[in-house]
């Protein structure tokens, strides 16, 4: 890859809820962000993946007061569920933050002062259902009562699930409040607005832009006849979230923050990072920088994403999204997913009896880049991942690694008998490349399995097992084998976004990183490790008790109490063996610098025994760097090499500390040499 092509991305997936668990729709957002980035990555591209939780408004305010806790001690204890579940769907967010944060509060203040300013923000006294019990201004969904037209009892105020007309909550017969049982009355009081109209002519041009789906274009484009109106952003107190500023009691909609928190949490890790925020969200800055944004999101929230998010980013200065990807629903069974049915799946439920690695594979293979909704067929689902991934993939490696190790010593052969073959698998990089890029997943898939299938047919032709009992027949036993093990190593590069752990282990396997880049290094000639299986084969069986398991599911969230109590008794265990591949060692610091530009790093050059490496290290607020040439400390050796903005940083010292002011360089005791493994 040329440095012209050297792109600067960061990607979002929508911020979920605060107010309960995660499920499978929830998964299968971040499932397409996440291997979407991980393509970019592998392609040597900067891609950041951030994320938070959505934490404002009254649902939370109300479940929290429900489970006799603070909305604070909720959205903590939820924070915490969700990113267990994320990382163990593999979900690779660079930073997985909260829109309860200062950062977030920071920015929406600036924004909504900066729209105020411009004269962009209307005020005015609207009326609205109000329960005199509860002192809390209702929204239609708290309000339930008898259809004006049919009089169908127990409807919503916003529509009538009997006949399906649609009125305004004031219009129900005997109407009452879902939370206390109180009759609403009418109340006036003052709110702000966006004057999102003023924005017709910029937002026209907007949905012009060609990288849109033309789905979502059609879709803005409709809003945009229809006409726009003035967005109400404001809420009475009680409500949990940001105050107004210089407006006592009123607090932002939670719809209002939620976007800024993509900026929020890139903000945040910026600061831990050393990246440069405003060549991401600055207008200029971004345009000089060439930088891109790409928010990832459900077709449910396409207005907030296309129309109110860019047109607060114009307003101030902001640079815009170069595109929103918007995908379909989650079916289940070709349904809804339903609770009653046990469909609604949460994402614990499934990590309690699968891998995370086969959904991530069946998503990819229903995944366009349309809006359609996607259908997650559970015997598709066993059928599926068994026959591509068990089947084909890993069959691939079963078949052949036996030989190469009994007979050959782990040693492939120096050349390959039928490098057409090889070169036909390579010659498929560039659709697939073109696939991943334009999110048409399904396809690089389809694409990938039918490899699969010629591999498997080479393999099926030349009988490897009759000619491993023919003598003098061995150099031929060994291209074959080798040959197909090859062939795996490139379809484990074409499926390592989708399949990231199975692509270390394959990697552990063949004593080679197989990452894009490494699509043309030959494996001939090479060493490579005994064969393990990478996945098993899945039962129907496993379905029917995540189903079960999954209508028990425990009451939604844990209180904080709870979650302690559960944290220090089963804290998040590693094996041993994921322990291990940590290569620990004593450094001793040769030289510290400091950085030009960077706040928080030094740079340190660090002696391993004769082996040197440079690290940037976040420890400048704690030390000079001449207290700590001389110094002899720990370092992790074996982390992957990481481009920072001032240089390459090639692992890490390790230190004590909750914070920057408190930092505390681990140092070995005395006699401890330079290069020494700690055990
Ligand atoms: N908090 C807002 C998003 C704010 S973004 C600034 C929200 N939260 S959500 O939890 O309801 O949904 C989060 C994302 O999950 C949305 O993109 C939504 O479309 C997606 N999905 C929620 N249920 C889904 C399915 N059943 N299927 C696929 N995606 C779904 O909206
Ligand atoms: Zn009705």
């Amino acid at each position: 890859m040329s440095a012209q092509n050297h792109r600067r991305i960061l990607v979002t997936s929508a911020l979920p809820y605060a107010n309960g668990p995660l499920h499978l729709g929830h998964l299968l957002e971040h499932i397409q962000t996440d291997i979407w980035v991980r393509y970019q990555r592998s392609r040597g591209h900067e891609c950041h993946y951030v994320c938070a939780d959505d934490t404002h408004g009254t649902a939370i305010m109300l479940k929290a007061e429900q489970q006799q806790q603070s909305p604070k001690q909720l959205i903590d204890a939820v924070k915490l569920e969700h990113s267990n579940d994320f990382n163990d769907f593999l979900i690779s967010h660079d930073n997985y933050y909260s829109t309860h944060s200062e950062e977030n509060r920071y920015f929406s203040e600036q924004i909504y002062l900066k729209l105020q300013e411009k004269n962009l923000i209307a005020e005015r006294s609207i009326t609205q259902a109000f329960d005199p019990e509860k002192k809390l201004f209702l929204a239609d969904r708290y309000i339930k009562g008898h259809c004006p037209k049919c009089k169908a009892a127990d409807q919503y105020g916003d529509n009538c699930e009997v006949c399906g007309a649609t009125y305004a909550a004031t219009d129900l017969i005997d109407p009452f409040s879902t939370i206390s049982g109180a009759q609403p009355i009418d109340k006036q009081s003052v709110h702000y607005f966006f004057k999102l109209p003023e924005f017709k002519d910029f937002l026209a041009q907007w949905l012009n832009n060609e990288k849109l789906q033309p789905a979502v274009a059609n879709k803005l484009r409709e809003w945009l006849i229809a006409g726009l109106q003035e967005w109400d952003i404001s809420r009475d107190a009680p409500y949990f979230g940001f105050e107004i500023p210089n407006a006592p009691n009123k607090f932002f909609y939670v719809w209002l923050d939620a976007p800024i928190g993509y900026m929020a949490s890139f903000k945040n890790y910026c600061q831990r990072s050393e990246l440069n925020f405003d060549e991401f969200w600055d207008k200029h800055q971004a345009e000089k920088a060439d930088t891109e944004l790409f928010h990832f999101i459900g077709k449910d929230i396409i207005n907030f994403h296309g129309l109110f998010w860019p047109a607060m980013l114009d307003a101030c200065q902001l640079r815009l999204p170069s595109a929103i990807y918007a995908h379909g629903f989650l079916m289940v069974n070709g349904e809804k997913m339903s609770k009653s049915r046990g469909t609604f799946i949460m994402a614990r439920s499934y990590l309690e009896h699968f891998k995370p690695e086969y959904l991530r594979y069946f998503f990819a293979s229903k995944l366009s880049n349309g809006i359609d909704d996607i259908d997650l067929n559970l015997e598709d689902f066993v059928q599926k991942v068994n026959s591509d991934l068990v089947g084909k993939l890993v069959n691939i490696a079963s078949r052949c690694a036996g030989f190469i190790s009994k007979r050959f010593d782990n040693q492939l052969a120096k050349q390959l008998p039928s490098p057409e073959l090889h070169e036909a698998l390579l010659a498929e990089s560039a659709a697939i490349a073109e696939a991943y890029e334009q999110r048409e997943f399904a396809k690089a898939m389809r694409i990938i399995m039918s490899l699969a299938d010629r591999i498997n047919q080479y393999v099926d032709e030349q009988q490897p097992w009759v000619i491993a009992k023919q003598d003098g027949k061995d150099s031929e036993l060994q291209g074959i084998c080798s040959q197909a093990i090859c062939g795996f190593a490139i379809l484990i590069i074409y499926l390592k976004p989708v399949l990231p752990e199975v692509a270390n282990n394959a990697e552990q396997f063949l004593n080679a990183s197989l990452n894009w880049t490494d699509l043309n290094n030959s494996l001939c000639g090479k060493k490579i490790n005994s064969f393990k299986p990478l996945l098993k084969r899945i039962e129907t069986t496993q379905i029917e008790k995540m189903l079960l398991s999954n209508t028990e599911i425990k009451a939604s969230v844990m209180t904080p109490k709870q979650q302690s109590i559960e944290l220090a008794s089963h804290p998040k265990e590693i094996s041993f063996e994921e322990f291990a591949k940590i290569d620990l060692r004593v450094a001793l610091i040769t030289r510290a610098e400091h950085v030009e530009g960077a706040d928080k790093l030094l740079k340190l050059t660090l002696d391993l025994g004769g082996q040197t490496k440079t690290v940037f290290s976040g420890i400048k607020s704690a030390y000079q760097p001449s207290d700590l040439e001389g110094k002899l400390t720990v370092m992790v050796a074996n982390l992957r090499p990481r481009k920072m903005r001032f240089g390459i940083s090639e692992g890490m010292v390790l230190a004590a500390g909750s914070d920057d002011n408190e930092i505390y360089l681990l140092e070995p005791g005395e006699g401890a040499q330079p290069g020494m493994p700690i055990k």
